[in-house]
């Protein structure tokens, strides 16, 4: 299969203001050649700045959402487009966050994966089951369905990264054990595969979200089909995020 590129993801989520540029550029200095992509998802505000500050560094800057229409009367609203202008290179949909706070259904998701991926953004599209439906024993059902429809087609390894996240792992502190992630990883893979072909399937980054630490990143990124995390909490610091890039650097 061919390896899939390894990327550490951070989703600042609704924190953060001009001040925490500093964590930027300690994050900079730490990894100025890094073998592995770093991206940093800070919220709208910051992205034109972030994006400007880190233009000659190894770190890129990502949106959190994006709108499904190219443009027009949707007050609060960010394009696509508009994303680009301000120098992201890739954007977190579908995220259980807004899918909960915003309604969004998998549909909404494929709609804005699709423009976001038209207009040249890396659409990093999330899926994962809640703590009742794990208990029910439905999470393949669940995420199989997740990802079939919030997948559009013609996915690349270019386009498209794939978040596994369970909601019950969200900013708790509890993490599955490697064995629960390498289940879901797997089948993930196997739907990847199938619907996008060996090429495209087998190679599009497949990252684990979910209390992610520098205390079990290791044994995360030791997983099968693990190729990095989106990591919200421990984003935030450089302190805290260095040693998370640093230990999927070494499982490479
Ligand atoms: P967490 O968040 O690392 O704080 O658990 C992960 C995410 O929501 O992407």
């Amino acid at each position: 299969m061919t390896q899939a590129r390894k990327l550490a993801a951070g989703n600042w989520k609704m924190n953060g203001n001009r001040a925490a540029l500093a964590e930027l550029e300690a994050l900079a200095r730490a990894h100025p050649d890094p073998s592995v992509d770093i991206l940093i998802c800070p919220p709208a505000t910051l992205i034109q700045t972030a994006s400007a500050a880190m233009a000659d560094t190894a770190i890129q800057i990502g949106g959190q959402d994006c709108h499904a229409k190219e443009s027009g009367a949707h007050t609060g609203d960010i394009s696509a487009d508009m994303l680009i202008d301000a120098g992201a290179t890739s954007v977190i949909l579908g995220h259980s966050e807004r899918r909960e706070d915003h309604e969004e259904s998998s549909e909404d998701v494929r709609a804005k994966a699709r423009t976001a991926q038209a207009a040249g953004l890396v659409a990093i599209i999330c899926v994962g089951e809640s703590l009742d439906q794990r208990e029910a024993n439905n999470t393949l059902d669940i995420i199989g369905g997740q990802l079939a429809a919030s997948l559009p087609d013609g996915c690349t390894a270019a386009n498209t990264v794939v978040a596994y996240e369970p909601i019950w792992a969200i900013g708790t502190g509890k993490v599955p054990t490697t064995a629960q992630i390498d289940e879901v990883h797997d089948f993930i893979r196997t739907r990847l595969i199938r619907r996008f072909g060996e090429a495209e399937g087998g190679a599009l980054p497949l990252l684990y979200g979910g209390s992610v630490k520098p205390g079990n990143a290791v044994e995360i990124f030791a997983t099968d089909n693990v190729d990095g995390a989106l990591v919200g909490g421990a984003s935030l610091k450089a302190g805290d995020f260095s040693p998370i890039i640093s230990a999927l650097e070494a499982s490479t």
